[in-house]
């Protein structure tokens, strides 16, 4: 969470530190900052709440002046929003500034050493200590003081520091907060995520942790806390950067909703070669396949969705007992796992801490790991054992969706490479799911077509104020997703059940009037799943149903959204389309910022 942004170079680096803290904002968005060397002192411009405030007052960064700049949009963890505990801070005499993403730990502690020096304090942050960290021991060199205030920080960081004193440098260092370095013609960019800089250009450098950049207008040096130099291999973004813009579309979610079909086909395809699953990137040999005796799922959030519904396709077509686990419990609870569990882990961003932590808890104890990511490079991505990426380019809403539906592709791909190695997926099966996978997005493309009815349910329902979503099987792993979308973006109360433990509690909540939704798209369970919408009718409540165009008498349990009718394994992929669409027009007719829910960051590197 929070993002950094840095400008050094010959043009005003106002308008790019605004534009790049703009595209930036999923991390973070309560209030943001700039801070820019003039020539004369370092001026700060900060305030409280989304970045439009920001850019209006500033007018989009015009108003400042100066060609080097650091820049931030904050998710407050230390300290309520408010433009004092914005980013950036300056140190006391205001010749230092400094930006953060991450958490000092120990920060306390070195708030009461300077605080004891006679050091003034303005902010309630963590961050402030760095900036008056630097003031206090530096002795005219930039890079030895920072080298000598991070031997004094513990927790995470990715900082970019300015100097009033030196009009020619950034200073830039991470540990295990993300942060990349975009390099240009006379002019070098700092920002946490390459989304920030792809306007500008596409060839990076990736900070590893505990490196140092040193930013000038003619080059970037990259050290070591050491002071050896490091040499490193830039790196072209394939990201285009068109695909991080709205382009003509009112929100972003509504954007990365629509772009589903391609990003699953730009997933599936390259790996589908002659009919054959081909997941070249998982280094496994097929008798180290057959070892393991658990598979172990570790996410968080819409990601941890994913791996419920993992769970149900694994067991089924592997027969090994799948364990789907929230990271942030995983990480505590003296997990039962070793050389012999496969370790899956989901993670859009590959930046989770909770998630980056567990799958380190999990290598330590001898599992190997797989990771699912979307962000190239990332640190889940780079440290997992092997690494399979979606496809599904920036994701910028919040509200994830197209990451959610590539990761569950991935899911689907690997129960095939799996089913087919351990031989639990006969041949004549294999070939059909293979089959029907290649014909997916065109499914999606259908369910999309379909969006005015849901459009027309969600102005039934907006003004609810709890709704229930209910489904058995892999149906209530997804009614889980469809729950927290609506909720996140919609402020709309809602639980997810499974229909069958309806009964022991949640029913009391059923009124007159409540909406349910209720997923019957299992073949085996429509009966069991009309019994069960029968009870909260018979209590009042209205029942919006997602069922397979083959049972078309579901009209007549409940208000139905119909999907077409694919194999078990691939149903979550169309039945989650209209769970986003209705909770993306509910919280449209509502007003609410769906690109920005209230409290939320996308990328949560904060534990
Ligand atoms: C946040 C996002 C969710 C996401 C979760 C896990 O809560 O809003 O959309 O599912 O983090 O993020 P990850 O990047 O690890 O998938």
């Amino acid at each position: 969470m929070c993002g950094i942004v840095g400008y050094i170079g010959c043009e005003q680096a106002g308008p790019f530190l605004l534009d790049g803290l703009e595209r930036l904002e999923y991390r973070g968005y309560d209030s943001a900052g700039v801070c820019l060397n003039t020539g004369s002192e370092l001026f700060v411009k900060k305030a409280k709440g989304k970045l439009k405030v920001l850019k209006d007052l500033t007018e989009n960064g015009k108003t400042l002046h100066g060609t080097v700049g650091i820049g931030h949009t904050r998710w407050a963890t230390h300290g309520e929003p408010s433009d004092v505990n914005a980013h950036p801070h300056l140190s006391e005499s205001g010749r230092f500034a400094v930006v953060h993403n991450g958490i000092i730990e120990n920060y306390q502690q070195l708030k009461d050493y300077l605080t004891s020096k006679g050091i003034a304090f303005r902010s309630e942050t963590d961050t402030e200590v760095i900036a008056q960290l630097i003031e206090y021991y530096y002795k005219g060199d930039l890079v030895d003081t920072v080298i000598k205030v991070l031997e004094k920080l513990e927790g995470s960081y990715a900082l970019g520091v300015i100097s009033k004193d030196n009009p020619d440098e950034i200073i830039a260092v991470r540990k295990e907060s993300p942060l990349i370095i975009g390099l240009g013609e006379n002019e070098n960019y700092l920002a946490s995520d390459v989304t920030a800089i792809l306007s500008r250009t596409k060839t990076i450098l990736r900070l590893e942790n505990n490196e140092i950049a040193i930013l000038g207008r003619d080059g970037v040096k990259i050290i070591t806390t050491d002071k050896d130099e490091v040499h490193k291999d830039t790196e072209t973004v394939e990201w285009d950067v068109s695909a991080a813009e709205k382009g003509g579309y009112e929100h972003f979610m509504f954007k990365e909703i629509m772009e589903q079909p391609t990003a699953i086909a730009e997933t599936i395809s390259p790996r589908i070669r002659n009919g054959r699953v081909v997941l070249d990137e998982i280094k496994l040999s097929d008798e180290e396949l057959k070892q393991f005796t658990k598979i172990n799922i570790l996410a968080c959030g819409s990601a941890y969705h994913v791996g419920v519904v993992a769970k149900y396709i694994f067991e089924k077509m592997l027969r090994i007992p799948v364990e789907a686990d929230l990271a942030s419990e995983f990480r505590y609870r003296d997990p039962i796992i070793n050389d012999k569990t496969l370790t899956i882990v989901i993670s859009q961003s590959g930046e989770t801490a909770d998630t980056k932590e567990a799958m380190k808890e999990a290598q330590r104890r001898g599992s190997h790991v797989i990771s699912i990511v979307n962000v190239v490079g990332s640190a889940i991505a780079c440290e997992s054992d092997d690494v399979i990426y979606t496809w599904a380019g920036p994701e910028i809403a919040v509200a994830t969706t197209k990451a959610y539906s590539t990761q569950l592709a991935v899911i689907y791909l690997m129960a095939l490479y799996f089913g087919e190695k351990l031989g639990t997926v006969v041949p004549e099966e294999y070939t059909a799911l293979v089959n029907e996978l290649e014909m997916l997005p065109a499914k999606i493309e259908k369910v999309l077509e379909n969006k005015a009815k849901i459009q027309y349910l969600a102005s039934k329902y907006f003004n609810s104020r709890d709704i229930f979503f209910i489904g058995r099987n892999i149906d209530y792993a997804l009614s889980l997703e469809g729950s927290l979308k609506l909720k996140e973006i919609s402020y709309i109360h809602s639980e997810a059940y499974a229909a069958g433990e309806l009964k022991h509690g949640t029913i009391s909540l059923i009124e007159k009037g409540t909406p349910v939704i209720a997923l019957v798209t299992h073949e085996e369970l429509i009966g069991k799943m009309v019994s069960n919408i029968e009870e909260v009718k018979t209590r009042g409540a209205q029942v919006m149903c997602i069922a397979c165009d083959d049972h078309p008498e579901m009209e007549q349990v409940g208000q139905t959204i119909f999907i077409p009718k694919v194999c078990d394994m691939l149903l979550p992929s169309l039945a989650v389309i209209p769970l986003q669409l209705f909770a993306y027009y509910v919280a449209s007719l509502k007003g609410c910022d769906i690109d920005k829910p209230r409290n939320l960051a996308k990328s949560v590197t904060v534990e």
